[in-house]
């Protein structure tokens, strides 16, 4: 798996040390409240369970999988609910966690759901950002690291389903994509 890597963007240490400065902010920010914590599956997983370890507050930890019609690395605006939360979030601060903001159609159209169900509050966090790859507009208030405009894996994000176990981040070699 690792002889798949052109280049490391980010390492393990980086991954952590910036997990760790969100998870005292979130810690922070949420004390006291009723907290609900919606990891967006499957990319946002490894992240969110890094995350969670590193906060020192009661959450209620959530689960959503969604799929977005479009084709190959690009996703578009329909976004379809794959797997539904087992929990009312009605009156409560709810945290939305993924793994990348890309277009932000997925992110865009989970927190207008959230919203809608009855959230007092919708927040968004990120480990990575593409910003120059935006479609609609959205507020990520706890955002790890900004990267350039290329295909990354690694730290819970795929390239057909494989290297979501990378702990770090990288891009592929050409090859791969051929093979
Ligand atoms: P968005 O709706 O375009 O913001 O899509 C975000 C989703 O696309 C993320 O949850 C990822 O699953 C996927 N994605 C975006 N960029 C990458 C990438 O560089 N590598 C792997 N998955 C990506
Ligand atoms: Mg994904």
């Amino acid at each position: 798996m690792h002889q798949d890597l052109k280049e490391i963007l980010l390492t393990q240490q980086q991954l952590a040390d910036k997990t760790k400065e969100l998870a005292q902010r979130i810690s922070d920010d949420y004390r006291g409240k009723k907290f609900v914590m919606v990891t967006v599956l499957k990319g946002g997983f490894i992240f969110a369970s890094d995350l969670v370890r590193q906060m020192d507050i009661d959450v209620d930890i959530n689960f959503m999988a969604v799929s977005s019609y479009g084709s190959g690395t690009r996703s578009s605006g329909n976004v379809k609910i794959v797997k539904d939360l087992d929990s009312d979030i009605r009156g409560k601060h709810v945290l939305i966690v993924e793994d990348i903001v890309d277009s932000g159609h997925t992110l865009s159209f989970l927190m207008q759901l959230m919203k809608d169900r009855g959230a007092v509050d919708v927040k968004i966090c990120t480990i990575l950002n593409k910003p120059s790859r935006r479609e609609v507009d959205i507020d990520v208030t706890y955002l790890g690291y900004d990267i350039p405009d290329e295909f990354v894996v690694g730290y819970g994000l795929d390239y057909d389903e494989r290297y979501r176990n990378l702990p770090y981040l990288g891009t592929l070699k050409e090859e791969v994509y051929n093979s």
